[in-house]
């Protein structure tokens, strides 16, 4: 018996691995994490499976339908959404798995973070303006954040932050950002990225709000750095005509001279 984590990806029934979806379809028991896993990847679960939705459940009571299905011997499909490896709760449950010696394994899942960026049609790393990423939060009422971890430190990097759980508090957010990036700082909020009923708004820190009205969906991404809609930035040097790489030695005297293609 193996409890198997899976990322359910952000939201598109589509956007699952064919491993999760696989596992789904394998075990006769399925616990989901509420509103942001979509229906139609329960329809993957066998005839019969137990299916219960984790949302109104305390931690003792997931572990204890764990423990309940470890003990008839069957597999559990566990569903978060998006990727695992971030805000899943993921952490908790494998250490009380630990204690119980119920096995376990972890399937990844499409991030949230990465459907907004597709929405966009984004790459958010370009060359010569940004090369990081920062996937951060502010505090909410269940998790406060450790002190060092402010967007205004974040920002002083000038990474582009994808920045969750927040739409909230969007007045303060933009707040504390633009000073270090400026009122002129592309940034993009995505609700829903992925679902039907996905929605996108483009501005500038200093416009957002006005852009933004009076929108009350909270599952929504806030995207923000120099990167986003840039055209002026240069071309990644490992596609250059000139350079030299082991799988397109270029020149007289390439560095990985084996690997020439015949
Ligand atoms: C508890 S976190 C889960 C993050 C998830 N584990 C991931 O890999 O992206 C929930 C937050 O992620 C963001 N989020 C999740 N799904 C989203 C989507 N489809 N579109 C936009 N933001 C999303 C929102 O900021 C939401 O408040």
């Amino acid at each position: 018996m193996t409890v198997h984590f899976i990322g359910a990806g952000p939201g598109a029934a589509d956007l699952i691995t064919l491993r999760g979806r696989d596992l789904i379809a394998a075990c006769p028991v399925c616990l989901y994490a509420g509103s942001l896993i979509p229906e139609a990847l329960l329809a993957h679960c066998p005839p019969g499976a137990h299916i219960v939705n984790t949302a109104p459940l305390s931690l003792d009571q997931i572990i204890d339908e764990i423990a309940a299905a470890h003990a008839r011997g069957q597999d559990v499909a566990r569903l978060h959404s998006g990727d695992l490896s971030v805000w899943s709760a993921m952490g908790e449950q494998l250490r009380r798995l630990r204690a119980l010696n119920i096995p376990y394994d972890v399937t990844p899942g499409v991030p949230a973070f990465a459907a907004a960026a597709a929405a966009l049609g984004a790459e958010l790393t370009l060359p010569g303006v940004t090369q990081s990423v920062v996937l951060t939060r502010t505090s909410g009422r269940a998790s406060a954040m450790p002190e060092a971890e402010t967007l205004g430190n974040f920002a002083r990097t000038g990474a582009v932050l994808a920045i969750h759980l927040s739409i909230h508090i969007l007045d303060k957010v933009v707040a504390e950002l633009t000073p270090h990036y400026g009122t002129d700082c592309p940034v993009a909020v995505i609700w829903r990225a992925s679902w039907p009923d996905q929605r996108v708004v483009r501005a500038q820190l200093g416009t957002l709000q006005t852009a933004i009205g009076a929108e009350m969906e909270r599952t929504a991404l806030i995207l923000v750095g120099h990167t986003l809609g840039a055209e002026d930035f240069g071309e990644s040097r490992l596609y250059a005509g000139d350079y030299d790489r082991r799988y397109r030695p270029v020149g007289t005297a390439p560095r990985f001279p084996d690997t020439a293609p015949e």
